[in-house]
């Protein structure tokens, strides 16, 4: 027997209201902030990934399904959304339209990750990319539609943590700091952070191993090193965020695991016991568009895990819309009413019904098969019925039953 692949899931008919009511509640609300839907390739070059989430991220260390394809080309499942997205920004020639434009997306990710609850190796994000202006008032919208999805979704009490890792250029001095840091504890790192200390410095910060926890707190921070441009926009954000009430926690530890970031960066994590998993993250990528050839491009977003939002709505006992009833049935006996049976289900298929054929099996089977479809009435069709050109429909739920002249049914009677 065949398994799905490990870390993969179906989603199977009785968990789409899930789905469905994620995915709309999602849709609503980007709309009623201006943005539109982008849909992009499952697949792009490895190295628009390589280039972007960056050489020595997990991402692209470790996680990337790649391969070479029958043309030689080397291609990988797209582990992220934000890349695929500027890419085609620019390929589309979107920086000439009006700035910024507004995109949204719900899509499939792939990453090969160690599969545990809410963390899988197919999933599923929502997301947003507003690309063109650097103004804070657009990341006070990133962050506004990011909380409002939450919000409309019903999901009980969660946490905005908030940080600036500063501007490129911001970012050497920082290092440098933190580096001269860590270099008093380096024979007490664990072996990652030890690597992490030469190739990616930032991420000291984001250890979960119990080992570094003590050099976390003293660890100089990043928005005590923001160059001028970036400490302005970084006090009008906080700015307008205190004016509007929206709460948030400060965190200089919050840094990321994706390169392409500057400035805000910030993550919503659900408030129940202890639990550390973002169920949503992003920030400004001011950077990416020239990196990948455009002119000097700023950019912000965010993405939500599909799957770790229903756990949360399931675990809080969420209340989410079920399926409308379920389709007519149309059951029969014999060999002439199952002619007219097909007719019929043509018939009231056209008249714009949802409409199934029972399974040939005797009258009782059928309504059987009726109850486990959830069908609100059923349409009968046995030897009396065709001696009276009838049809018989029975509610449901109240198991009255009354008889039809057949023409009701057909067009035009
Ligand atoms: P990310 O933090 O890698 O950011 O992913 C965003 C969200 O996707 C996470 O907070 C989590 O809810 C979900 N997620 C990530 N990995 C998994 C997994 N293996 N299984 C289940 N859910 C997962 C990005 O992807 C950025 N592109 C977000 C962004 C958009 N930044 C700017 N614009």
């Amino acid at each position: 027997m065949y398994q799905a692949p490990r870390g993969t899931t179906d989603i199977l008919p009785e968990d789409q209201p899930y789905w469905r009511y994620v995915e709309s509640t999602f849709q609503q609300t980007a709309r009623s902030f201006g943005y539109r839907r982008i849909d992009t390739p499952i697949f792009e070059d490895t190295g628009l990934f390589q280039r972007t989430v960056g050489e020595e991220t997990d991402i692209v260390q470790k996680e990337m399904y790649s391969f070479v394809d029958r043309g030689e080309q080397s291609l990988t499942l797209r582990p992220e959304g934000t890349a695929a997205v500027c890419r085609a920004y620019l390929e589309k020639g979107m920086q000439n339209l009006p700035q910024p434009v507004r995109l949204s997306y719900v899509a499939s990710m792939f990453r090969y990750d160690r599969p545990q609850a809410g963390r899988y190796r197919q999933f599923n994000q929502y997301g947003i990319e507003a690309i063109g202006d650097a103004d804070a008032a657009v990341d006070l919208e990133v962050i506004q539609l990011a909380l409002g999805v939450v919000e409309a979704l019903g999901l009980g009490k969660t946490t905005m943590v908030l940080n600036n890792i500063g501007d490129v250029e911001d970012r050497p001095r920082y290092l440098a700091a933190l580096q001269a840091y860590y270099e008093l504890h380096t024979d007490k790192l664990c072996t990652a952070c030890r690597h992490r200390y030469h190739a990616n410095p930032l991420r000291l910060l984001d250890c979960k191993q119990q080992s570094c926890q003590p050099f976390l707190a003293d660890a100089p921070r990043s928005t005590d090193y923001l160059g001028g441009g970036a400490k302005t926009h970084w006090e009008e954000l906080l700015g307008y965020l205190n004016d509007l009430g929206i709460p948030h926690r400060l965190d200089h530890r919050l840094v990321r695991g994706l390169d392409y970031y500057t400035r805000t960066v910030f993550e919503i994590i659900p408030e129940k016991d202890g639990s550390q998993s973002a169920i949503c993250a992003g920030g400004r990528y001011d950077g990416l568009i020239k990196q990948l050839g455009g002119k000097s491009t700023a950019g912000i977003g965010f993405a939500a895990g599909i799957e770790r939002i229903i756990l949360n709505l399931q675990a809080q006992r969420v209340e989410v819309p079920m399926e409308e009833s379920g389709p007519l049935v149309v059951a029969f006996r014999g060999a002439q009413a199952k002619m007219e049976a097909v007719r019929l289900v043509r018939n009231l298929r056209t008249q714009g019904n949802a409409v199934v054929l029972a399974p040939e099996r005797s009258l009782k089977a059928q309504m059987r098969y009726a109850s486990s479809l959830d069908a609100p009435r059923v349409f009968i069709l046995g030897d009396a019925e065709m001696a009276q050109g009838a049809v018989t429909v029975r509610e449901m739920a109240s198991g009255t039953q009354q008889q039809l002249p057949l023409a009701d049914f057909t067009p035009g009677g």
